[in-house]
């Protein structure tokens, strides 16, 4: 399969996977009516050409908390990577690192910390959920702070996993389903043998190292809802702080209103997201939420934009709606289930030269030089 745009990994990816991982990755909660609106609000969001300009110094760095990132761009948590490529958390980490950016490793992930920050000499970002088990909370904050994490990314809008009837229909959840994700691999050979058999262990690392016993991975959607606690408030958050004297970003605001209470918090960022579509359906798109968030809290803290960003181009909307950063979610999985390591590597290329373009034929020099100005003006 030839791969030309961002977009082609997620074909590759379909071929490779057996449909229970596919459409895990793939889908959206209900009837998928946001995840939907994310790619389409964000790819209608109209750049405004500007030309003449001398764009021979164009630079695409930028500097969150004190870390140099060769562009606005961190790989965003992505639970169970380690079952779409081998070893998936320590290929993905290394990408973002060969390519100088953060790479955020999910609490339901499967290689522990201890297995991916020795791979790396780059700085991790980690995120936490908030679990019913405080102690595992604790334990695990602590192993990020020896394991030398820098930032925390909390996420709050997963108080409950949403509807994810895509899951019941595929064999990642619902009847029989262990015996269709076995037919399934048997289906998908390299699969079954790269990931599946050599590809071992499969249980969730962060959680099984601090039982001292395994956790299956059976039923892994019905383990989210039994662990997850719906009674998380902003006194949580509190508690936290305590723990964590890092940077703290809050992954999950979509409201003005919640983002006034992540700048009183103090939190030092926050993550514009509706979970990539995955929780409650029906709500707005992030690329529509951004910019009244940005409006009222820009300056106050890191403002971060996830959900349907596909491409170099999509970044560059969220930036000029007001994000400071991007977080890819399914784009790099894509890459990573299809080709490892050196396919995230690749995207980021793809996507590094794809934001080149657009600056350069946006008259944008600089990252802080992309504004609502970048964007055309089309009443
Ligand atoms: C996620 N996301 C997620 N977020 C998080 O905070 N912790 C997690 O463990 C996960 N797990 C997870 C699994 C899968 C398969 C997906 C697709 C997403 C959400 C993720 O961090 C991000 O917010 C979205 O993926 C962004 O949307 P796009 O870019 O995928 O459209
Ligand atoms: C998901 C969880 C793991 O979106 O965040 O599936």
């Amino acid at each position: 399969m030839i791969i030309s745009a961002p977009t082609d990994y997620r074909k590759a990816a379909k071929a490779k996977l057996p449909p229970f991982l596919f459409h895990y990755i793939d889908g959206g909660s209900n009837s998928e009516r946001t995840l939907q609106r994310n790619t389409e609000d964000l790819a209608q969001i109209p750049l405004r050409q500007r030309v003449l300009n001398n764009m021979s110094n164009l630079s695409l760095e930028t500097k969150v908390f004190d870390e140099k990132l060769s562009m606005p761009i961190a790989l965003a948590p992505v639970g169970l990577t380690g079952m779409y490529a081998r070893r998936g958390e320590v290929k993905a980490a290394k990408a973002a690192e060969n390519m100088g950016l953060p790479y955020i490793m999910s609490t339901v992930s499967v290689c522990p910390i201890e297995e991916v920050t020795p791979a790396i000499k780059r700085p991790m970002w980690f995120q936490l959920y908030v679990l019913k088990d405080r102690g595992f909370m604790k334990n695990v904050l602590e192993r990020a702070k020896a394991a030398g994490i820098t930032t925390l990314v909390f996420t709050v809008d997963m108080p409950v996993p949403g509807a994810r009837y895509r899951d019941m229909h595929s064999g990642m959840s619902g009847p029989f389903a262990a015996f269709r994700r076995v037919f399934q691999s048997m289906f998908h050979p390299q699969w079954a043998f790269d990931v599946g058999i050599f590809g071992k262990p499969h249980d969730l690392g962060n959680i099984s190292t601090y039982h001292g016993k395994p956790t299956k991975l059976e039923d892994y959607i019905g383990w989210l809802g039994k662990n997850f606690d719906p009674s998380i408030c902003w006194k949580d958050l509190e508690w936290i702080r305590l723990y964590w004297e890092g940077p703290i970003i809050i992954k999950g605001i979509l409201d003005v209103e919640d983002a006034k209470d992540a700048v009183n918090f103090g939190a030092d960022g926050i993550v514009v997201s509706n979970h990539g579509g995955r929780q409650l359906d029906g709500v707005i798109s992030s690329a529509k939420a951004l910019p009244d968030i940005a409006d009222a809290v820009k300056g106050s803290l890191k403002i971060f934009a996830d959900s349907g960003i596909r491409s170099g181009l999509d970044v560059v909307r969220m930036l000029a709606l007001g994000a400071d950063c991007t977080l890819l979610g399914r784009s790099y999985i894509y890459a990573l289930a299809a080709h490892g390591q050196s396919g995230v590597e690749n995207l980021l290329k793809l996507y590094e030269n794809e934001m080149r373009v657009a600056m350069t034929l946006a008259g944008a020099n600089k990252i802080t030089d992309i504004t609502l100005n970048s964007l055309a003006n089309i009443k």
